[in-house]
């Protein structure tokens, strides 16, 4: 196995989830599962080449069985690490892998010295804002119509 895989079981379901680096062999199917979870919303592919080109990104994906389930991207900037993107595929959402990959990042940010993980996450994603205040980040302040036009956004944190 090469050596910066890490096999993490989650406990609730027992389904080995791996996780991984992003390759470039893997971009169409990230940019996929981006398009999948927003849409419109979604970063243009060139957003992924420039994360997998970046010396200072994190880039990782989750996959059981060899089937790329999710991915998570942070950018690293002096001791912050800024988390870009967090995706997990509609069928394998409420398994545990979303909360694997953020452990995942982490882990990896505290490995190059990041103090801590910034993100922003729209007020009205119950789904992903739940998940970052149960993975134990704070809501440090709200952003007025950061999305658009009424769609704002929190900004939370986590020191490492
Ligand atoms: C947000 C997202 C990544 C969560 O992934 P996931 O693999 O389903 O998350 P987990 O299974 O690790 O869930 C961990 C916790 O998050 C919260 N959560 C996850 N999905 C939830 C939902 N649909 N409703 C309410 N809370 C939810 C819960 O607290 C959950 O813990 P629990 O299952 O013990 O109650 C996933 O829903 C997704 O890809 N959404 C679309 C993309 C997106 O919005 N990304 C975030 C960008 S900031």
């Amino acid at each position: 196995m090469a050596k910066n895989l890490e096999d993490l079981e989650d406990k609730n379901t027992k389904v080995i989830v791996r996780v991984s680096p992003v390759s470039e062999g893997d971009l169409e199917e990230v940019y996929q599962i981006e398009l999948e979870c927003f849409g419109r919303d979604a970063y243009p592919k060139l957003v992924f080449n420039y994360l997998l080109r970046n010396p200072r990104s994190i880039f990782l994906k989750a996959t059981i069985d060899n089937i790329l389930v999710g991915f998570i991207a942070g950018l690293c900037h002096r001791d912050e690490c800024l988390l870009y993107t967090l995706n997990v595929k509609k069928d394998f959402r409420r398994m545990g892998i979303g909360s694997i990959l953020l452990e995942a990042l982490e882990k990896k940010a505290l490995e190059l010295n990041m103090k801590k993980i910034v993100l922003q996450v729209e007020v009205t994603n119950s789904p992903a804002v739940n998940l970052y205040l149960k993975k134990g980040y704070s809501i440090t302040r709200m952003i007025k119509n950061y999305y658009g036009y009424r769609r704002d956004a929190y900004e939370a944190c986590k020191l490492l």
